[in-house]
């Protein structure tokens, strides 16, 4: 193991990372529609026992794996095979996450280019320079060439300086902006007429809907994008950990800091999307659905800024600095992944590997920028549908068939020595066996189907 080997420098800085990487443009435009249209607070009730039962037992395998193996994901799952027939599958996991987590970022670095935009729009407001404005907020090639280009420079700046000043640093600054930018719009935002009513759509539950598979389904793909399962980026941040810390606990807490990120971000769109509506905005599509992802971002919470007037500037600047925030303390998280994997394996230096990747990543963004139609929602769908729960699938097998027990235990009872007679290894472990692994299949079935 080479002594050059980043570690995050405190338990704080991990957790900042972490959330960080959690806490995405998934929290704040998909969580809040997404329960909206799935049965209000009965989606929150499932989301949260899903986070739980689910999200949180496959997130603290690959942070036990990560801590464990101090290395990227390929050589971390080649390392805990006893076979080379799955150590060939473990190094093939790590290789497909290290792909699919290249092809979120390429499509997550478009919307984030957007919000750049969205944001830069606001200050060319509060400037009126009108004619700037209009090119930043309608949708057209070069804009989105130019901003997530911008945005792929803020991710390589970050990532380039490593674990501790880049990562740790920025991530540390960045969160608790976040929470504080968004209390602020949510107490705002609470007090505008008709709020009241986007409250009501958010938290009054239809329990009907508790057992129907969609919402189950759209609770499950939620939560594993929320976390960032299955790519192999909760194990490399894992790698980074101090063996002193309580993995169960600081995993935990990670989940829950990622829950109330999501539960709070419902507590701004609902309520902005019914004030809208009050406002004469349009926030149901043909289909009677709740309009929601890029949609509601980039054109009804645009309108509803710009019927604010000039306080509306400042809210604008605000919720698209909160989202740009969220997106790049995510985005470093998915670049560190191949990055890592090339510094270590291959002895690439750092900042080659970040230019070459982060080059390679904003290629295929240009890819899709220029085929959008035909793209974007096809990216979208095969990563965070397909391939991550399957890698997320592969990765419980790893943890719960592969890897030695006993070293398992070692591992856990780093930093929690009392950790055999605790909760945690009473149910974890059967639980990545078994439970993980068939709902997993279930719900992957269901979706193929
Ligand atoms: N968790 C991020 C979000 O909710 O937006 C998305 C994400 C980040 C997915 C990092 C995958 C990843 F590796």
């Amino acid at each position: 193991m080479s002594t050059a080997r980043g570690e995050f420098s405190s338990r704080f800085g991990f957790l900042m990372a972490a959330t960080g990487s959690a806490v995405g443009l998934g929290n704040i435009w998909g969580f809040p529609t997404n329960a909206a249209s799935n049965g209000g607070a009965a989606f929150l009730f499932t989301y949260v026992i899903l986070a739980f039962v689910m999200a949180y037992p496959a997130f603290m395998a690959e942070l036990i794996i990560g801590r464990y193996s101090k290395s990227n994901a390929v050589t971390a799952l080649r390392g805990l095979a006893t076979s080379p027939g799955a150590a060939r599958v473990g190094a093939g996991v790590g290789f497909a996450g290290m792909i699919t987590v290249t092809l979120i970022l390429s499509f997550y670095a478009i919307i984030s280019g957007w919000m750049l935009a969205y944001m830069f729009a606001a200050m060319t407001d509060i400037a009126r320079l009108e004619s700037a404005s209009t090119w930043l907020t309608q949708s057209g090639t070069t804009r989105d060439a130019v901003f997530a280009g911008i945005f792929y420079l803020l991710t390589i700046y970050i990532v380039v300086a490593g674990v501790k000043n880049g990562i740790e640093k920025w991530s540390s600054r960045l969160m608790p902006s976040l929470y504080l930018i968004l209390i602020i719009l949510i107490v705002y935002v609470l007090t505008l007429d008709g709020a009241m009513e986007g409250l009501r759509m958010y938290l009054v539950p239809d329990f009907s809907r508790v057992a129907d598979p969609q919402l189950i389904l759209s609770a499950m793909g939620q939560a594993f994008f929320s976390l960032s399962l299955g790519v192999g980026t909760m194990l490399i941040y894992g790698s980074y950990v101090s063996k002193k810390e309580n993995l169960p606990a600081i995993g935990g807490m990670v989940t829950v800091l990622d829950m109330s990120v999501a539960l709070l971000a419902g507590l701004l769109i609902l309520p902005a999307m019914s004030v809208a509506q009050l406002n004469g905005i349009q926030i149901y599509d043909e289909q009677g659905a709740l309009i929601a992802g890029p949609a509601l971002i980039t054109s009804v919470l645009p309108a509803l800024f710009d019927q604010m007037g000039d306080g509306g500037i400042l809210v604008a600047l605000a919720f698209f600095a909160l989202m740009s925030i969220a997106a790049l303390t995510s985005s470093i998280s998915m670049l560190e992944v191949p990055v890592a994997y090339f510094v270590e394996d291959r002895g690439v230096s750092r900042r080659k590997a970040v230019i070459v990747l982060g080059a390679v990543a904003a290629s295929v963004s240009m890819v899709i920028i220029w085929n959008f139609g035909l793209m974007f929602d096809w990216v979208v769908r095969l990563t965070t549908e397909f391939s991550q729960p399957l890698l997320g699938f592969f990765f419980a097998i790893f943890a719960g068939w592969v890897w030695n027990r006993n070293a398992l235990l070692t591992e856990i009872k780093q930093g929690y020595p009392e950790a055999e007679s605790g909760l945690f290894w009473r149910i974890w472990p059967w639980y990545i066996k078994f439970v993980c692994p068939l709902i997993i299949l279930a719900v992957y079935i269901q979706l193929i189907i």
